[in-house]
């Protein structure tokens, strides 16, 4: 187990392309504790032994997370989308051609480094994308659910980006970058 009871969990639901309604999760225990707007406050109020905690892998539970949700964390640093995709959303994301990518590799830690970005080379379970949610542009979060892709969009400079985390329009140069992951248990992804 990673970090216990430190982390929070930022969960919204699908309905909404804004970030409302969050939930937040510790690892290891469930404790709901605000809205959105204070999710990174909270954590970066962690004290300095928690946050260099925080650079190790971490291990979230995402047994509550539903179809057409998506919860954020905080690694390393940087927030990390992971998002339960809807059946059409990956037939979406399946279904796009190389050809039609602005970045044509996979940027997935998990695979090696010259794959191709077809979706399959994105994830290791299909319904479940994760992915770094740093906007490849300048560093702006991208908002979920939004875009001309139906993915995320990044409000920054307009980046458009598809339900495989793929960049598809704007000036972001490469699709988000997928970390390093394992499932420990199907409903277990262990992060680092
Ligand atoms: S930082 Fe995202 S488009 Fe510029």
């Amino acid at each position: 187990m990673g970090i216990q009871g430190e982390l929070a969990v930022a969960a919204t639901d699908t309905a909404e392309p804004t970030r409302r309604d969050f939930l937040y999760i510790a690892t290891g225990s469930v404790a709901a504790v605000g809205a959105a707007a204070t999710a990174w406050p909270l954590i970066d109020q962690m004290n300095p032994d928690a946050s260099v905690r925080a650079l190790a892998s971490i291990e979230v539970d995402i047994s509550s997370l539903t179809e057409g949700a998506s919860i954020t964390i905080k690694w390393r640093g940087n927030p990390v989308f992971i998002r339960y995709r809807t059946p059409a959303e990956i037939e979406e994301a399946r279904a796009v051609k190389l050809d039609d990518l602005v970045d044509g590799l996979a940027r997935n830690s998990n695979v090696d480094a010259s794959a191709p970005a077809t979706d399959e080379n994105r994830v290791r379970n299909e319904n479940y994308l994760v992915m770094l949610g740093v906007c490849t542009h300048l560093g702006c979060v991208p908002l979920g659910e939004a875009g001309e892709f139906n993915g995320w969009y990044c409000p920054c400079h307009a980046s458009h980006y598809d339900t495989s985390g793929r960049i598809r329009k704007g000036p972001a140069p490469e699709n988000l970058p997928v970390p390093e992951y394992t499932f420990v248990t199907d409903t277990t992804l262990k992060i680092g």
